[in-house]
């Protein structure tokens, strides 16, 4: 059972992770565009995490025995003009969902809610990963540019991410 403030919080941020999941696919859109296949694999695997996290707030949800309320969201941005441009909005993107997580990691404290608090640490230590994730690209990004050999290899690397579906 989860009290109505955490229930509506937790529903809030199923939303908030399909959402990450059709950002991360808009700027997956603007890589393939470029013939950037590697960064456009990277960013359709984040979009796959982020639904794996929905999913992991539905579940949750039920497993609770609540109703797991599914809304619509916003347009994700679509005019991006370059590599650094997402990288840098994607980690603002992440810190932004950082906050959400923390958010509900301090109700569910107030609340001694503590299957809730389980729970949450786990979206708590993957939000310092995908930071650090965001972070360092955008770092690489800066320093190969936007033209040239660097990016190339880069986005050689980017091709060899996969999508891990984990174990329930
Ligand atoms: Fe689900 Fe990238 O946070």
């Amino acid at each position: 059972m989860l009290s109505e403030k955490l229930l509506s919080k937790m529903n809030e941020q199923i939303t908030h992770e399909f959402f990450s999941a059709h950002y991360y696919l808009a700027m997956a859109a603007y890589f393939t565009k470029e013939d950037l296949d590697g960064f456009a694999n990277f960013f359709i695997v984040q979009a796959e995490e982020e639904r794996s996290h929905a999913m992991k707030f539905f579940n949750f949800i039920n497993d609770q025995g609540e109703e797991a309320v599914i809304t619509g969201f916003k347009d994700p941005k679509i005019d991006f003009k370059s590599a650094e441009e997402i990288f840098t909005l994607a980690l603002e993107h992440e810190k932004l969902v950082s906050s959400l997580i923390n958010e509900l990691m301090a109700l569910a404290q107030e609340e001694k809610h503590y299957p809730s608090i389980s729970f949450l640490q786990w979206f708590i230590d993957e939000q310092v990963e995908e930071e650090a994730n965001m972070s360092k690209l955008l770092s690489k990004v800066k320093r190969v540019g936007e033209k040239g050999h660097g990016i190339l290899m880069l986005d050689k690397e980017m091709a060899s991410r996969t999508f891990t579906p984990e174990a329930e």
